[in-house]
């Protein structure tokens, strides 16, 4: 019996360790501690026995048991481990997987323009002020030196909402908004936005686009002022070897009047396609401000002066970046916009 029960034990380790799984596990449990066990049939046989005989065999059996029961927790134990890993290999993560793109905008390289121009002029202590796009005719036109049937009105005759009200052609109303609003004290601003006209769009027109206008106003403004002030924006935002150079020009606004050239980015002045053989581009109009157009502001011309431009944004961004067509800008291809 003794023997048997040796076997037993042989094989009840053998079989506990093959269990895969914990239904198994009790199966095999109750195979060898169950009610139809065969240490049952040994308990059954336990009469027989002499006293000694009944306490050897009770021991083993107890043993026997104990063993079981050990073997049958450790083996669990383990089972549960391997699910666990199990469960972690299965459920794991591949991090060298690539990942899901998130795309993210960014500033418009116009809108980056106007900020790197109104950080210089901020630098060099202007205010940064805006006007409406929807302007009357009054401001556009009229305080700028240009009444009703002028002719250089010609030039910007553009799109009207009613005979006194226009989208602006230019930036320069905002000259005599500030002015007004100013009451005779100094001005030094910056104006950035966009303008209308009645222009065909080709590679370097269109019929919106936009403008920095500029404005100062103080007592011994002069010229060299205004000269300064365009070399050091164009040596800026152009590269440190930009010159500028002035000639002759025409607004009814300012008197004299400038047209005002940048030596050529690409060839630095020596002729090139891009600046049509001549290495001068021309980028923005300016000059003294017209004796007028103070007074119509409530400034005495005997007293102040003053300088004001205006400046194609475009015209500096397409500089700027070698862009050849002012389409580009608002065709909205992220192909183009991307670049900048
Ligand atoms: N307003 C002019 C234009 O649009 C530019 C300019 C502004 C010229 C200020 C002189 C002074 O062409």
């Amino acid at each position: 019996m003794l023997e048997k029960l040796m076997e037993m034990k042989e094989s009840a380790k053998e079989k506990i360790s093959e269990a895969k799984t914990i239904q198994e596990l009790n199966e095999t449990k109750s195979l060898y501690l169950g009610k139809k066990s065969p240490l049952q049939a040994l308990f059954s046989q336990m009469k027989d026995l002499t006293n000694e005989g009944k306490k050897e065999l009770g021991q083993k059996i107890n043993e026997f048991k104990t063993m079981v029961e050990e073997e049958v927790n450790k083996r669990l134990e383990k089972i549960k481990e391997e699910e666990v890993e199990r469960r972690l290999k299965m459920e794991a993560i591949d991090v060298t997987l690539p990942g899901k793109e998130i795309p993210v905008g960014a500033l418009h390289v116009l809108t980056k323009t106007i900020e790197e121009m109104e950080d210089i002029f901020l630098s060099m202590g202007y205010s940064v002020v805006e006007g409406p796009e929807v302007e009357e005719d009054k401001f556009n036109f009229e305080m700028m030196n240009l009444p009703k049937n002028h002719p250089a009105r010609d030039m910007q005759d553009s799109f009207y909402i009613n005979p006194n009200i226009l989208l602006r052609t230019h930036t320069s109303p905002v000259q005599a908004r500030t002015m007004l609003k100013a009451k005779g004290e100094p001005i030094k601003v910056i104006c950035p936005g966009k303008v209308y006209r009645r222009d065909d769009d080709d590679a370097t027109h269109s019929h919106q686009f936009m403008q920095l206008e500029g404005l100062v106003v103080d007592k011994d403004i002069s010229m060299a002022d205004l000269k300064g002030t365009l070399s050091l924006l164009m040596q800026k935002m152009l590269g440190k070897n930009t010159k500028i150079r002035f000639r002759p020009s025409y607004f009814p606004f300012t008197e004299p009047s400038v047209e005002v050239d940048v030596t050529c980015f690409k060839c630095g002045g020596k002729g090139c396609p891009l600046c049509k053989g001549s290495g001068w581009i021309e980028v923005l109009g300016g000059g003294k401000v017209h004796p007028n157009v103070l007074k119509m502001a409530g400034y005495d011309p005997n007293v102040y002066t003053g300088f004001a431009f205006g400046i194609g944004i475009e015209r500096i961004a397409m500089l700027k970046h070698g862009i050849d067509d002012i389409r580009n800008f608002y065709i909205s291809d992220p192909r183009f916009l991307k670049q900048f």
